[in-house]
């Protein structure tokens, strides 16, 4: 237990070559390449030229992922489905969805665009699409969700943290509103798997979505959707492919037999290559663990917040430890001239509307936000 709980800060920096010269702190847009990653893909390299089409392996490969993500959010590998993004999975939901009887699709402000967008597009199917806004301090309280959520509605979206200003979400609380009225809760976890201890079937949410180019320190084309295991036998998608049939290689083109698990929300042929990288960054992410990954990263951003407010930054996230997670934002008056003036400086952060984000990972230590906010105090007159 010891062994595993000190694979975090320094003890786990070294596997991260871009911190011999780089302050990385840009997690909540692509987790840092470690050479345990790069191994990997070679790997995959090296097996399709020494032994032609692996597809055996691969597939079993594929398989080892479902089995990850699995154990990252405490669900069954049945409830996993292996998606090339978090497209493909709110894509598979909705075309499960009858709109006939229940056209209502709730989406809170801060859901990624591929989600916002994708709720829109049923409006050609029917769907009525409502937002949820947050308040003026920025949160989003669940009874905003319960003032809209009503027996029409068919699917009720949140994000466990916005990748907009770092909020964390009562994901449970949201998922009961939404039972209490027969609909169906999705919670898009990007900017939490990984970072954060997770628990799907405790939060009691009907779905989770997210991937493996942040918080689980791989590359794109790779994600999942976890779907409760109790609702399976009620949801057929439309949008599918012959990985999600009951028995992929019958190459059976005379109907639609999906899996009985959550492998009917799989489409094509898998995304191998970024399957041997995310497997090898979601071990890295396991080996530290995540409540250990949590609390270092807990005290990593009390250290980030007690120093923007002696600078008397406005800080964006919330203070309370219970409703933040690794994103820090901090509001600037020019904020893309900011992210330039830290990149000149080798600090990797990023911008969403006004504020800066700070990105807190495994990786980091108290020096990398020593640094950034140094840097900060020089640049002041760039904090709102
Ligand atoms: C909250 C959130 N959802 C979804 C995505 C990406 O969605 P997709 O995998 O469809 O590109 C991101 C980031 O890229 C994100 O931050």
């Amino acid at each position: 237990m010891a062994v595993e709980t000190s694979r975090v800060g320094a003890a786990i920096r070294g596997e991260f070559p871009i911190f011999e010269h780089t302050t990385y702190l840009n997690s909540c847009s692509q987790g840092a390449l470690s050479y345990r990653v790069r191994r990997a893909y070679e790997e995959y390299l090296d097996g399709w030229d020494e032994n032609g089409a692996e597809w055996e392996h691969w597939v079993e490969r594929a398989e080892s992922a479902r089995a990850a993500f699995a154990r990252l959010l405490r669900a069954g590998p049945g409830e996993i489905a292996v998606t090339t993004s978090v497209s493909q999975g709110v894509s598979g939901i909705v075309s499960a969805l009858d709109l006939a009887t229940r056209p209502r699709i709730v989406i809170s402000e801060y859901e990624f665009p591929t989600v916002g967008q994708i709720a829109h597009a049923q409006e050609l199917r029917g769907a009525e699409v409502v937002h949820v806004r947050p308040e003026a301090d920025g949160s989003i309280p669940p009874e905003l969700y319960a003032a809209v959520v009503d027996e029409r509605t068919a699917l009720v979206c949140c994000t466990t943290i916005s990748y907009r200003t770092g909020h964390r979400h009562d994901v449970a609380e949201i998922a009961r509103i939404a039972h209490d009225a027969g609909a169906l809760c999705l919670a898009d976890s990007y900017q939490g798997i990984g970072a954060i201890d997770f628990d799907a079937p405790a939060l009691g949410v009907d779905f989770v979505t997210g991937g493996t180019v942040k918080y689980l320190l791989a590359s794109s084309g790779l994600g999942f959707l976890y779907v409760r295991g109790g609702l399976l036998p009620e949801l057929l998608p439309t949008q599918t492919g012959w990985f999600a049939d009951e028995d992929i290689f019958q190459m059976d083109i005379s109907d639609y037999s999906p899996a009985a698990d959550a492998r009917r929300f799989d489409a094509g042929t898998p995304p191998v290559p970024n399957i041997y990288g995310g497997l090898a960054g979601m071990s890295i992410v396991e080996e530290a663990g995540t409540a250990a990954i949590e609390e270092h990263i807990a005290g990593l951003a009390d250290r980030l917040i007690a120093g923007l407010d002696e600078l008397g930054a406005t800080v964006a996230t919330p203070r309370e430890p219970e409703r933040r997670g690794p994103l820090v934002c901090v509001r600037s008056t020019d904020v893309r001239t900011l992210v330039d003036t830290l990149a000149a400086a080798r600090i990797v952060c990023s911008e969403r509307d006004s504020n800066l984000r700070i990105a807190l990972h495994l990786y980091n230590v108290d020096e990398d936000v020593d640094i950034v906010l140094t840097s900060l105090a020089r640049h002041r007159h760039l904090l709102a």
